[in-house]
């Protein structure tokens, strides 16, 4: 084991991965004394509110695991000498979206955050200390941070005897929504390095609750690249499981059975198997154009290609969604009420990071709809600045909604883009009561049944699935296919 004792963990960045995942570590392992570093006041301030309904970042059993470590061995601060020059282990947590211009704009990440970072630790440091890079980042990027780290500043090499550092590689899976159950029952952790000694202190760590054989130690560029790797492979299925959606509608089938049909194969399994308005949150995207453009940089044009597909179909899974709503409401819906139910990139989340409600939201706006939106924990400005951000056209107008039936009065449509648990059993015919006639529900989530809609007046058009007003008096589905097939000719 290892002789490099850790008494004191600084982690910069208190996002959505940092702070839950700093929270675990302070929960399971009381005896050490974690910091938790950002440059943003006002989030900082945030984590330190009294009233737990006001942490920056919504995630399910969060405020339950603050409430117990919170001043006990879990600070949050913007004090980052200190912190810095303190700690023996410093994760970086920082975000590191995709660039925007300059070379490898709008596919390579940029790591100006993470290089800073890397300055401020090789500036304050003091002793030995464990650099860990927690964010998702380029393969080979650890060497970045190593040659960053040996450039300490001159000043700080004439005060400083010994300054040395070893870098690790501790990417994180954990999923939004599921974040705290995902850092105390890991599938498994993952850790690249070269360092045996410091491999073994965060080893260490990690089996203060999490069983030896799921702890995976590779070289560092493994790890980075498994990162990617696993995210693109996730939003590869959700691709994959969009593209039949759209076969279903054309022919008949429905997208669940064939979901459960293949899923029930061991060698496919039954997750991320879910037909949905495509996958947003802060990294797939992120991270497959990532691979995109490191693939085309290290001479791989094919491989390039492939994955790149992958982000295309994701989009234009959004845009079909768009075009459907605007073809069932007769072309336009200038002037025409809609209601958006749920805004986050999926549920138990506040986070709207690349959320599909962006895109298809902005698109019915720019056609002049408009728009009452409701989402249980997102908030007016988030979309605000969300909408501000996706620079488009804007001709409608847009209001947030307080509670569902609020959202749905007078409107001609329903576009259910998140499946948050309220949305499911839901009175239809109430609700139906609400809307404008002839009213359509269009369910990107599968969270409304047919029966639930029947004898209501509402049209349901189901991603996947055939749609509801093809239905004619005591037809099944199919009757319907052939129907439609027999139409077709
Ligand atoms: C994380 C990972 O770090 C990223 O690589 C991954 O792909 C997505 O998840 P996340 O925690 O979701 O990022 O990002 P965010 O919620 O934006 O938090 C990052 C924090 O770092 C912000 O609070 C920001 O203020 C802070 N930050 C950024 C610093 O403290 N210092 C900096 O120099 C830059
Ligand atoms: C993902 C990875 O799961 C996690 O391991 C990594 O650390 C960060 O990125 P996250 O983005 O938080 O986590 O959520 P995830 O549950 O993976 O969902 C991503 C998107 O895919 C969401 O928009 C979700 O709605 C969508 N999705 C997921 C589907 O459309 N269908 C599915 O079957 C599963």
């Amino acid at each position: 084991m290892s002789s490099i004792k850790i008494q004191k963990i600084c982690c910069i960045g208190a996002g959505y991965v940092g702070g839950p995942t700093m929270s675990v570590i302070a929960d399971k392992c009381p005896d050490l004394e974690i910091r938790v570093v950002d440059i943003n006041k006002e989030r900082i301030d945030a984590w330190n509110d009294s009233d737990l309904n006001k942490l920056p970042i919504f995630e399910p059993g969060l405020d339950r695991i603050i409430s117990r470590t919170r001043g006990r061995n879990l600070f949050f601060s913007t004090e980052m000498e200190k912190s810095i020059s303190d700690a023996d282990m410093i994760f970086i947590s920082v975000n590191t979206p995709t660039k925007t211009k300059g070379l490898g704009a709008g596919q390579a990440s940029d790591l100006s955050w993470v290089e800073a970072s890397a300055r401020q630790v090789a500036k304050y440091a003091k002793g030995h200390t464990i650099v860990i890079e927690k964010s998702t980042l380029p393969v080979r990027t650890a060497q970045a941070i190593k040659e960053i780290l040996k450039t300490t500043d001159k000043e700080t090499q004439k005060n400083e005897i010994s300054k040395t550092f070893s870098v690790l590689s501790n990417p994180e899976f954990l999923a939004e929504g599921t974040a705290i159950n995902d850092l105390e029952k890991p599938d498994r952790v993952l850790i690249g390095g070269e360092d045996s000694d410091s491999i073994d202190a965060l080893v260490k760590i990690y089996l203060n609750w999490v069983p030896y054989e799921q702890i995976i130690c590779t070289n560092l560029w493994s790890s980075e690249l498994s990162k990617l790797a696993a995210n693109a492979f996730l939003a590869q299925r959700i691709s994959s499981i969009n593209s039949i959606s759209a076969f279903c509608e054309a022919t008949g089938a429905d997208v669940q059975e064939v979901a459960k049909a293949i899923g029930t194969d061991k060698r496919i399994g039954n997750q991320f198997l879910s037909a949905g308005p495509g996958f947003g949150g802060s990294c797939f995207k992120k991270d497959i154009l990532n691979l995109v453009y490191l693939s085309g940089y290290f001479g791989l044009p094919e491989v390039a290609n492939y994955w790149n597909q992958v982000v295309v179909l994701n989009t234009w899974q959004q845009d079909r969604i768009y075009k459907i709503v605007l073809e069932k409401l007769f072309g336009t819906v200038n002037g025409k009420n809609i209601a958006i139910l749920g805004f986050s990139f999926k549920a138990n989340t506040n986070d709207t990071r690349e959320s599909p409600a962006i895109r298809i939201s902005s698109d019915l706006l720019e056609e002049g709809a408009i728009l009452s939106i409701y989402d249980p924990k997102v908030t007016f400005e988030r979309i605000e600045e969300d909408f501000e951000k996706f620079s488009f056209n804007n001709q409608g107008i847009w209001k947030m909604a307080n509670s569902i039936p609020e959202a749905l009065k007078n409107v001609d449509a329903v576009l259910i883009l998140t499946a948050w648990d309220e949305f499911f059993g839901l009175d239809w015919n109430y609700l139906a009561s609400l809307m404008r006639s002839p009213a359509w529900v269009f369910d990107t989530r599968s969270v409304v049944n047919r029966q639930e809609i029947d004898n209501t007046g509402v049209n349901l058009w189901k991603l996947g699935a055939v749609s509801y007003t093809h239905l004619r008096a005591h037809e099944t589905v199919l009757d319907v296919v052939c129907r439609l097939l027999l139409e077709k000719k």
